[in-house]
């Protein structure tokens, strides 16, 4: 049996949107990105979304936006050591200093008792993700940024369909970012979307995604449309050629809108398989406990069912690799979970950090993988999963 990692519904209707959309031969952001853009406003609850090309750029951008707000280039962002690399880069893409904080094992995500020592004067914001789409303590993490007038982008990429208190991931800071690459619970195949309240930053992020480019007509005092003066033949302005500030090229296409409304059509259901799929491993695998572990969620916490992390326990005798091989060689896809951003991956060395200052981190980043629970591994294969786990686990004897 194989149990794949991921999975991406293409709909009927994303279908027959493409075709009508390669004949309309209007394939640039238009009118499906605005509409994929407030439908998947409306699904996390906030009055913006902005789509851009990635998950990654998503991050770099809504961190671009604070210099709008008061920041200044090389100013610092504080992320957590385990996450995907983009947590990392974003911050350097976008001119800032990543500030990395250790995770707490038992949730995978930023621990809030470390944050206060890492903020200097220069910090601006602080960036918790949503690892495996288990939320963050966002109570605490809201608390210090008041404290010390920081602002909070939550990276949601893992967590579509997260809650905290009631709240969507993504929803609960200043701005929340998704990636909509394949193996996201929404996807366009490649891209990425910001969520805000705030309207000045989903203004500045539409420039952002446009190279920069101003979004008000300062003659005419006018929104631009798609990125266009309407008037600009009468102030004389051709707005497309005015750049306000250092911005991207990360616009997503009608294309991509396509593909990703037919899946908003679906997001309820593969929310609710995904959940069940979860929580299905989740109960039957307390026993294999203290060898293989998993995250627990609290009352307050709804998951975001990206995938299952599995972390090996200090008392397992096996090493990872040996797992990954065996659950390999019987058809079980898994990926590693990250690894320690700072000091196990070697892009980051010029940073100076050692081997040793983030220790939860650097354990699961040796010690950690997930696997799929995507919409489409039914019960069987989760069950044949749960007994190669015990096999595996008697023929090692722990
Ligand atoms: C936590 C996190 N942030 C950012 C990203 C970047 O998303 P993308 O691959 O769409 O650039 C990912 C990708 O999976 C991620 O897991």
């Amino acid at each position: 049996m194989k149990v794949s990692f991921g999975t991406i519904d293409v709909s009927e209707k994303s279908k027959r949107l493409v075709n009508e959309i390669l004949n309309s031969r209007r394939l640039s952001g238009g009118k499906y990105v605005r509409e994929f853009e407030r439908r998947f406003a409306e699904v996390v609850g906030t009055k913006e979304a902005v789509a851009v090309s990635s998950g990654t750029d998503a991050v770099a951008l809504a961190l671009a936006v604070l210099y709008d707000f008061g920041a200044q280039r090389g100013d610092e962002v504080i992320v957590p050591a385990l996450s995907f690399v983009s947590t990392g880069i974003a911050p350097l893409q976008a001119g800032f200093k990543p500030v990395f904080v250790d995770v707490r094992r038992d949730t995978l995500n930023i621990d809030p008792d470390k944050i206060e020592e890492k903020i200097t004067k220069k910090t601006r914001a602080i960036m918790p993700v949503h690892l495996m789409g288990k939320p963050a303590e966002m109570d605490k993490i809201l608390e210090i940024a008041r404290k010390h007038k920081l602002y909070v982008i939550e990276d949601a990429a893992e967590a579509h369909g997260a809650k905290y208190k009631g709240r969507n991931a993504g929803a609960i800071g200043d701005m929340g970012t998704f990636s909509l690459y394949v193996a996201h619970i929404v996807s366009t195949v490649e891209g990425g979307i910001i969520v805000t309240d705030n309207s000045g930053f989903a203004e500045v992020l539409r420039s952002l995604r446009a190279h920069g480019r101003a979004c008000k007509c300062r003659e005419c005092v006018i929104n631009t449309k798609n990125g266009y003066c309407p008037i600009r033949f009468k102030c004389g302005t051709d707005i497309r050629f005015v750049f306000e500030r250092i911005g991207f090229s990360s616009k997503m296409n009608e294309l991509e809108a396509a593909v990703g409304l037919g899946n908003l059509d679906y997001y309820d259901e593969i929310i609710r398989k995904r959940r069940k799929n979860f929580f299905y491993l989740q109960k039957r695998f307390g026993k294999f406990s203290p060898f293989l572990k998993t995250v627990e969620l609290l009352s307050c916490e709804e998951i975001g069912p990206h995938a299952f992390p599995i972390i090996l326990g200090e008392d397992a005798k096996f090493t990872r690799d040996k797992f990954v091989i065996y659950l390999e060689e019987n058809g079980v896809d898994s990926r590693n979970l990250f690894s320690s951003i700072p000091t196990q991956c070697e892009a980051f060395k010029f940073l100076g950090y050692k081997v040793g200052d983030f220790p939860n981190a650097e354990y699961v980043g040796n010690n950690g993988i997930h696997i799929g629970v995507h919409q489409d591994l039914g019960k069987e294969h989760l069950d044949y999963f749960i007994e190669l786990v015990a096999r595996f686990l008697y023929e090692e004897k722990r």
